[in-house]
């Protein structure tokens, strides 16, 4: 079906300007980017976005890197995009990462691994939702 993802470049990722270079894999991927945004997620912002992880070991140390530096959030859209989007970014551990996936090839760690993507239709809702109001998603012409 037509999905629509989340997606986020990370501080990390941004900060080795790699955005152009992220974005075009999407693109390439035939991706089609409905929304963008660049935003300083504050302390608030990231704790809301990352709820469902309190309490675990790494929750602090993702709260401090996800407000350490602009984030770049698109809204992705295409035929099974979740999925597809998963695969192209690989496992969340770099090391676990297939070859030629984004995370292998530009995220540093579990923690610095470059980008996020909605894991299920569910959260893609939830998610796209809390960055984006119905009018910032501009709607695939092709
Ligand atoms: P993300 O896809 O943004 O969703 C939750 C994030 O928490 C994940 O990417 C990682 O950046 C981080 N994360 C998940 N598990 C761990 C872990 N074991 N150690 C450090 N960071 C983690």
């Amino acid at each position: 079906p037509l999905q629509r993802t989340l997606s986020i470049i990370k501080p990390d990722a941004v900060k080795k300007q790699l955005i152009g270079t992220i974005l075009q894999r999407f693109e390439q991927s035939h991706f089609t980017i409905v929304a963008a945004k660049m935003m300083f997620l504050s302390r608030e912002q990231a704790e809301g976005f990352y709820a469902e992880h309190e309490g675990r070991d790494f929750y602090e140390p993702l709260i401090e890197f996800m407000t350490s530096g602009p984030i770049m959030v698109q809204v992705l859209e295409g035929e099974d995009v979740i999925p597809a989007y998963r695969e192209l970014i690989g496992k969340t551990d770099p090391t676990q990462a297939a070859a030629g996936t984004i995370r292998a090839d530009f995220a540093e760690s579990t923690r610095y691994n470059a980008v996020h993507g909605s894991d299920s239709p569910e959260s893609a809702a939830q998610e796209i939702a809390f960055f984006f109001t119905d009018d910032e998603i501009c709607p695939a012409t092709n």
